[in-house]
């Protein structure tokens, strides 16, 4: 009896094929050369991620704990640091 196997199949495919859409991945991509000036990528599902370029590889950091208690500081992209959230306005 092959058939009880066939359920099993199905969701292992499923969960293959739904995870890549669920996994925080950098927006953007990095340069293959430093410059002078660090880049930084924010994350594609977490406010609290940001990535820094080093040699072409986007290395993923969270953002130290908002001082307020609540969650953790939020990647403002356009001074590239960890910022409050209601100055970083992320919209994830
Ligand atoms: C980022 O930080 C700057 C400087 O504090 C602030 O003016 C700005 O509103 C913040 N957020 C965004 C999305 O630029």
């Amino acid at each position: 009896m092959k058939s009880t196997s066939l359920p099993l199949v199905f969701l292992v495919v499923l969960l293959a094929v739904s995870l890549p859409g669920s996994t925080a991945d950098p927006v953007g991509t990095c340069p293959a050369v430093d410059g002078a000036i660090p880049v930084y990528l924010p994350d594609s599902v977490s406010c609290e991620v940001f990535y820094e370029c080093s040699n072409g590889l986007a290395t993923g950091n969270i953002c130290p704990p908002n001082p307020s208690g609540v969650g953790n500081l939020h990647w403002n992209k356009s001074i590239n640091v960890c910022d409050y959230p209601e100055n970083a306005k992320c919209s994830l």
